[in-house]
């Protein structure tokens, strides 16, 4: 179980800056100038500042519906902290070691107890979770949550969390095995105003499905950007 954590912070810490160990800050650095690389045109341009950037690896829920084909009903994520990063070329692959390391670990390992041995570990700088929860101003449908409550500068701040809803999506540049990139617009929460997926690897359901088969996990690492949050970095 420990093999799995310890390939995963390995991977995530490759970069010289948080191979050099001492002294250097993991988490909670100032990437408030920061800009996303292949910002899409069709996204509304961000008018608020980045207060939190993560890899996130988890997966992707689809359920198969009677026409055979597969619908996302939600995901499930680990997210880490990679401000620290930023301005460094690890910054910018980041999600391909995310990636090649989270496909690696082994299938009998279920996504959830995977993320939570990493969760346990807390390595490299875990910020929070995201995952899917009803929508908390009509009660209908789910959407998605960043919530940042128990761990990090944040852990015990009840409001350290945002609820979004998607604005727009735009085919990952990276090609069609990899999920959309997204903007999306806070509903509830103090983390964030503007949430942002880029740089999505994988997460792609098969193109059909026999109807009736029950719900896959699709594996999946992104970046989360989250703009003009209220909460401390
Ligand atoms: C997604 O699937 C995982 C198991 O792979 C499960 O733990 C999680 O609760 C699911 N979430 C949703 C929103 O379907």
């Amino acid at each position: 179980m420990f093999a799995i954590a310890t390939l995963l912070s390995l991977a995530l810490a490759s970069s010289p800056m948080m191979a050099s160990g001492l002294m250097v800050k993991r988490s909670g650095c100032d990437i408030s100038n920061a800009k996303i690389t292949g910002f899409p045109t069709s996204f509304a341009a961000p008018s608020l500042k980045p207060s939190f950037a993560a890899v996130a690896i988890g997966v992707q829920n689809y359920t198969c519906g009677s026409t055979g084909t597969y619908t996302n009903v939600g995901a499930v994520a680990e997210l880490f902290d990679i401000s620290c990063l930023y301005g460094s070329s690890a910054f910018d692959t980041i999600q391909d070691a995310a990636i090649d390391i989270w496909k690696i670990a082994p299938p009998i390992f279920p996504a959830q107890e995977v993320i939570a041995i990493l969760h346990s570990t807390n390595t490299p700088a875990v910020l929070g979770q995201h995952y899917y929860v009803t929508n908390p101003l009509t009660g209908q449908g789910v959407n998605p949550k960043w919530d940042f409550t128990s761990q990090g500068a944040n852990a015990g701040n009840s409001n350290a969390f945002v609820v979004a809803a998607k604005v727009t999506g735009v085919s990952a540049p990276t090609g069609s095995q990899d999920i959309d990139w997204v903007d999306l617009k806070a509903l509830t929460g103090s983390l964030a105003q503007e949430v942002y997926r880029t740089d999505t690897r994988e997460g792609q359901p098969p193109a059909s499905c026999t109807p009736g088969s029950p719900m896959i996990s699709v594996k999946y690492a992104a970046k989360y950007w989250l703009y003009g949050g209220s909460v401390k970095q």
